[in-house]
This record gives C-alpha cells, sequence and structure tokens, in this order.
C-alpha cells in the first residue's frame, strides 16, 4: 500500500489549473442514463469515484469510451435495473442513477448506500420525492424496490436542502408528464450545473441554484457534449495549503463566485486574495489568526472545507470554533490532528481550536477524502515528517494533488507504506 510523506514546506508559490468537479462530474455521469443520444462529457477528472460510477453505468447498459478527458456514453436502451451493493456500498453517489432508472424504465432495484465515516446519511427525502411522482417504494434486504408505470409531476418540499436529493428528483422529474417543482432545494453550483447538462440534452428547467426549481417533463432527452465546471473543492483545499504555508500562489480556471465563504474567512484570517474573472491569486505572508466558522449549506460555508480550515486553524494564532452542522460526524480528522499535537476539543457539534507552539508530524492515517487534505495541509507546516496512510480516500477526490503541490514547491511524496 502506498502512503504520502509531508516534511515543513518553504511558502507555496506559483500558479496551477483547477480540475473538473468531481461532485459535478458524478451526477452528470448519472443523468446520461437518461439520454438516447450520444453525451460526450468534458473535463471530467480521473478519479477513482469517476471510474465507479463509468462501471456502474456499464453494468446498466451504458457504452462508455475514453478520449483524453472526455468521456463518451451512449445508452440507447438500458439492459438492466439493478444497481447492486457492490458498487452502491463502495460510493455513495451511486444512488444517484435511482431517478434516470425510474424516469427511463419505470424501475429499479437499488442498494441503500449506507453511512460512512462522517455520518448516517440517509436518502429518506430521496424516497419521499420519488413516492410523491408515483413511485411504489418497498426497502427490504437492504435495497430499496421502486416501480412506476409513469412518474407524474409532483409540488416537492425537501425538509433539508440536500443535494443528492435535488439532483435524483431533478432528474427523474425531467421525463415526467407536466411540471414538477421542487422547493428548499440545494442551490450548490453542482445543481446549476447538472441542470444545464441536462438543458442542453432537451430538458426544461429554470430556477436551478435559486432554491425553487421547476422542471417541465419533455419526451426524451437527446444527448450533448458538456464542460463540467471546476472543483471549487479543490480550489479551496490549495487556497488553504497556502495559507498554512505563509505563500502566494495563483488558481487558474476557477469562478471566484463559487467560492465566496471560504475567500471571505480566508480574508478574516489575514490573507489577501484577488478575485480575477477565472482566477484566484491569495498572498498569505501576514500573520494568519483564528477564526470561527460554521458550515451551512450553499452559499454558506461548505462543509467540505471545514477539515482543511481545522488544520490551518491548528497552525495559526488565537482561538477559533468550527461549527460543523451539516453532518453528525464531520471532526474525524481532529484526532488525527491531535496526534500532530494541534489543541482542539469536541464539544458535540462544536471544535474549538486553541493556539499551539508548533505542531509536530506523525504517522497519521485518511479517515475519510476531506480528512486527508487536512493531514497534508497541517504536515506542510509541522515540524518533522507526517507520513499519511490510507492514501485511497484522498485519490478518490483529489486528481494529481503530490504532483500539483510538488510544482508549488510543497516538500511532499508518495511512497510504498513499509508496512
Ligand atoms: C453531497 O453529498 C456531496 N457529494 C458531499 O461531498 C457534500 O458534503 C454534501 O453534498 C453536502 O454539500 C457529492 O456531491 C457526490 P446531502 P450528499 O444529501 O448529496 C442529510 C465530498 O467530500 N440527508 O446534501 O450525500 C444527510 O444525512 C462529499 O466531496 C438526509 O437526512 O449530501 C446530511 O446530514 C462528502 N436525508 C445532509 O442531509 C436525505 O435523504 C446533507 O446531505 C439526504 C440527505
Amino acid at each position: 500500500m502506498e502512503k504520502i510523506i509531508v516534511k515543513k514546506s518553504a511558502p507555496l508559490s506559483g500558479s496551477i489549473s483547477i480540475s473538473g468537479s468531481k461532485n459535478a462530474s458524478l451526477p452528470i455521469l448519472a443523468a446520461t442514463l437518461l439520454c438516447t443520444g450520444k453525451c460526450t462529457i468534458k473535463n471530467v477528472p480521473p478519479l477513482s469515484d469517476v471510474k465507479l460510477m463509468c462501471s456502474l453505468l456499464e453494468s446498466l447498459g451504458a457504452k462508455i469510451s475514453f478520449e483524453g478527458k472526455n468521456i463518451i456514453v451512449c445508452v440507447p436502451k438500458l439492459k438492466s435495473h439493478i444497481a447492486p451493493y457492490e458498487q452502491v456500498s463502495k460510493m455513495r453517489a451511486s444512488f444517484l442513477v435511482m431517478g434516470p432508472l425510474l424516469a427511463r424504465y419505470g424501475r429499479t432495484r437499488i442498494s441503500l448506500p449506507g453511512g460512512c465515516p462522517i455520518g448516517q446519511r440517509p436518502v429518506d427525502l430521496h424516497l419521499k420525492g420519488f413516492a410523491a411522482m408515483g413511485a411504489k417504494i418497498n426497502l427490504g434486504h437492504g435495497y430499496v424496490e421502486a416501480k412506476t408505470d409513469k412518474l407524474h409531476s409532483a409540488k416537492i418540499y425537501l425538509d433539508f436542502p440536500s443535494v443528492g436529493a435535488t439532483e435524483n428528483l431533478m432528474m427523474a422529474a425531467t421525463l415526467c408528464d407536466g411540471q414538477t417543482i421542487i422547493e428548499n432545494a440545494a442551490t450548490e453550483p453542482e445543481i446549476v450545473d447538472l441542470a444545464n447538462f441536462l438543458n442542453n440534452c432537451g430538458a426544461k428547467i429554470s430556477g436551478a441554484g435559486l432554491g425553487t426549481i421547476c422542471i417541465d417533463g419533455v419526451n426524451e432527452l437527446s444527448g450533448c457534449e458538456y464542460n463540467v465546471i471546476s472543483d471549487r473543492i479543490e480550489a479551496g483545499t490549495f487556497m488553504v495549503a497556502a495559507a498554512a504555508t505563509h505563500g502566494c500562489i495563483k488558481l487558474e480556471n476557477i469562478p471566484p463566485s463559487h467560492l465566496k465563504p471560504v475567500i471571505a474567512k480566508l480574508r478574516e484570517m489575514g490573507a489577501v486574495i484577488e478575485e480575477g474573472e477565472n482566477h484566484i491569486s491569495i498572498d498569505a505572508d501576514a500573520k494568519l489568526k483564528c477564526v470561527d466558522i460554521k458550515t451551512l449549506p450553499y452559499p454558506g460555508f461548505p462543509t467540505d472545507m471545514q477539515a482543511q480550515m481545522g488544520a490551518l486553524m491548528s497552525t495559526v494564532q488565537g482561538t477559533g470554533i468550527i461549527t460543523e452542522t451539516i453532518f453528525e460526524n464531520r471532526f474525524l480528522y481532529v484526532s488525527e490532528l491531535q496526534r500532530m499535537g494541534a489543541n482542539i476539543k469536541i464539544d458535540g457539534r462544536c471544535a474549538i481550536i486553541d493556539e499551539v507552539r508548533h505542531i509536530s508530524g506523525a504517522r497519521v492515517n485518511a479517515t475519510d477524502l476531506r480528512c486527508g487534505a487536512a493531514l497534508i495541509i497541517a504536515g506542510l507546516a509541522a515540524k518533522g515528517d507526517t507520513e499519511i496512510g490510507s492514501i485511497w480516500h484522498i485519490e478518490r477526490g483529489y486528481c494529481d494533488i503530490v504532483e500539483k503541490l510538488q510544482r508549488l514547491g510543497a516538500n511532499i511524496e508518495k511512497s510504498e507504506c513499509d508496512l
């Protein structure tokens, strides 16, 4: 098995181009199941989660080919309506095939995704929405069986602006008769990207990104060529890595509007940030100080940036409080940072971070994707070597993170574990 070794690094400098978004690519790939024509999805990051989604689509009948970073998907007809446990349990986003399968096939048997390290992550909002659209839902043996002669439109209010439920229900509604309205919908940029992809294929969706989405059903979706948006969480992660080393870097190919809360919080800490048309520059040469952060649905502070900020705040002056309101167990990274000497106390949904003279390198373990990113960030500032195990978590969501950080001057490498 491989591990990542990080040493205290000089201030990061230089520029990198941000990759396509994992969390936009996965629902858009699932949406290709709705299309009878050819879909060419561009700027897809070559991540293990993308490969998992492609293999699930192929098991359902998709023909998939690759041209560089472009993925070509053709689904002239579906050959299966089953999404098995072996695939869905590996990646929660597999559950996003449910909407397309119900809309185009009228039935699906899909494994419940189960929880993951960061929380229980139920799918009740998805199922409630599908039931409102006429699906007959049965749960048993860890699977959801859903059937319908034809989904019909509905007015759906989401108790929580769930990203996945919004995506699943929006996809299902594209082929429904009539107009479906989703209220209290998630407004993340990835929702807008999915709606844009679907509209390019002939769907009639309005209001994506604004909280109430209207979908007028159509008979068929063709296919299209589509360029996935950049990954705002990758961009935010590199900004925080630059801040942890008091560096000065430029991120190309990322609209600052997708990162407003992260930019605001880093500025509040003392970093100088310049926003361009499609780039962001950060200069963190100054003394930085801790701030308070509360994660919220978009456009609030993203939960996917919470661990990275926890790592950064463990290396600067002052006391900061992080309140996590989205997931019930997203502080797993804290015990790993404590091994590095960080002074963090957890009280319910809050982590209180106090300053220490410095943190020191240690052997640590990535418990989930964003914990892994946080440990890399901490390692860049820690005295001594930090060895990070279970790095497959990191490779699920970050394309060439080691190489990109090396290009910015980080002292980081991948090596074989001596276990
Ligand atoms: C998406 O997950 C992202 N994943 C997550 O990114 C991200 O953290 C999350 O949205 C929140 O922004 C992808 O897009 C592939 P939710 P999703 O449904 O759709 C509860 C990463 O690191 N909930 O908005 O699963 C749920 O338990 C990953 O890239 C219900 O209660 O998130 C959670 O507490 C991690 N019932 C909250 O809502 C439901 O039916 C947010 O979940 C659905 C969700």
